[in-house]
């Protein structure tokens, strides 16, 4: 699939922008801080309604404005979708399809697929578990979007939850009589939508695994092999051992969920929070025998990182539709080798964004076009796009052989502008 046409309103620093794009490479160029990073984020946003940047909407919404919307006309398979989201700064969100209102903003998901990849994946190897465990539930919706459904009834059912739990160990310490039975029902509801989830998640890594393994191999070839490991407690209560070859299926999970939970009753009557379940489970990563974590060096870390996105592309492409790839910032950071390693993995992608700085950090054999993303002309108050219409638009089927080391702009050139819309247009 591809993106043929982003658009966004009020969306981090753009008052606007109307960007046409193509199957095929896209690179933005421009300098630090001109914008080109939002733009790509707002394309992942339409797939994942979130930002790969910050765990909250806020940030996303223009300083001053009141929502920021992002649209785009996504193209699958030959037929076109148009996706809309609106951002509100404290209000719900909405989602449109072909301009009509979905009943949650949450249908728009499966529309648009994406892989990015950010210097903030790093995090990945080092960060917190939680950074993993979103890396398995994004793609896991990503491909079945009904799971967002699983996900949020998961997500309530544990705030519910751990509230109850407060008030019970509240109540214990001031001597008065704890409401065990209501827990008892929270406990069964938490393990039959968690068994659900983590028997998702299971059987996700299982099959992503060996395209991570590969796509760090073919990156990283001297070094020692990676590995994936579903980690939970809940496990441990599993009566037979997990199969290699066949995740445990979501009734057994739920089962030793609920074991699991008896178990550690004492704990979370002590602590008043939920100790079990797959809000506290990890997706363990190996290189060579040890773990990654705190181990890998920095080339090696970025590597891991980048592989398990390209897994994550190449498991999502194995399902009949390539999602859209998009690097941010990437190229910057690799040696020679891995950028061309990296320019040959992506090369057959239907769809590729990506952004950089200095043009030249980008593999020329890459091919593609270039949008030079630059600051508005001095003096200037309408953006040139403005007069033009179509035939000043961006043309997404023009190619840039000079792009590697030039100084001035040659592609078509997206600028900026607080009064009116900033449309990528070919410069004159
Ligand atoms: N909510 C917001 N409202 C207004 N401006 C914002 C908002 N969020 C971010 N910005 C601005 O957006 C700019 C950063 O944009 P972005 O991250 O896209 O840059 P970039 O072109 O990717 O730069 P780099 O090459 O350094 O990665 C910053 O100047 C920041 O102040
Ligand atoms: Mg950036």
């Amino acid at each position: 699939m591809f993106v043929r046409h982003l658009s966004v309103a009020d969306y981090r620093s753009w008052p606007t922008a109307e960007l046409p794009l193509g199957a095929g490479v896209t690179v933005l160029v421009g300098r630090n801080g001109i914008g080109k990073t939002n733009l790509v984020e707002a394309v992942g946003y339409l797939a994942t309604l979130g930002s790969h940047r910050v765990s909250t909407d806020q940030a996303l919404v223009r300083r001053g404005a009141a929502q920021a919307i992002v649209r785009a006309a996504v193209v699958s398979d030959g037929r076109e979708l148009l996706v809309e989201v609106e951002i509100n700064a404290g209000r719900a969100n909405r989602g449109r399809i072909n301009r009509a209102p979905v009943t949650r903003v949450r249908d728009v998901l499966g529309v648009l697929r994406t892989v990015l990849f950010a210097p903030e994946d790093l995090a990945l190897v080092r960060g917190d578990p939680s950074e993993r465990r979103r890396l398995l539930d994004d793609t896991l919706i990503m491909r079945a979007p009904r799971l967002a459904g699983v996900k949020s009834d998961y997500d309530r059912i544990l705030k519910q939850r751990n509230s109850l739990l407060k008030s019970v160990v509240a109540a214990r310490r001031s001597g008065g009589q704890p409401d065990l039975a209501t827990l008892e029902v929270w406990d069964s509801q938490l393990a039959t939508v968690g068994g659900q989830l983590m028997a998702e998640r299971m059987r996700l890594v299982q099959q992503l695994r060996p395209y991570v393994v590969a796509a760090y191999a073919d990156l990283a070839p001297a070094s020692e092999p990676v590995d994936l490991r579903y980690q939970s407690s809940v496990l441990e209560e599993l009566t037979a051992p997990p199969d290699a070859a066949a995740a445990p299926g979501a009734d057994e999970l739920t089962a030793a969920m609920l074991q699991r939970i008896s178990r550690r009753r004492p704990v979370e009557l002590e602590r008043g929070i939920t100790v079990v379940g797959p809000h506290r489970d990890e997706l363990e990563l190996l290189l060579g025998d040890g773990p990654a974590k705190g181990y890998a060096s920095h080339g090696e870390s970025w590597s891991l990182a980048l592989a398990l996105r390209l897994g994550a592309f190449e498991l999502l492409r194995s399902d009949g539709v390539d999602p859209v790839l998009i690097l941010d910032d990437v190229f910057a950071e690799l040696d020679t080798g891995r950028r061309a390693r990296l320019a040959q993995l992506v090369a057959d992608a239907e769809q590729v964004l990506i952004t950089a700085a200095v043009a030249s950090d980008v593999p020329a054999e890459l091919g593609g076009r270039t949008v030079t993303v630059a600051d508005p002309e001095p003096g200037e108050s309408t953006p040139a796009a403005d007069e033009g219409g179509d035939a000043g638009r961006a043309d997404p089927t023009r190619a840039d052989p000079e792009r590697a080391g030039s100084e001035q702009p040659v592609g078509p050139v997206l600028r900026p502008s607080a009064e009116t819309s900033a449309t990528a247009d070919d410069q004159r």
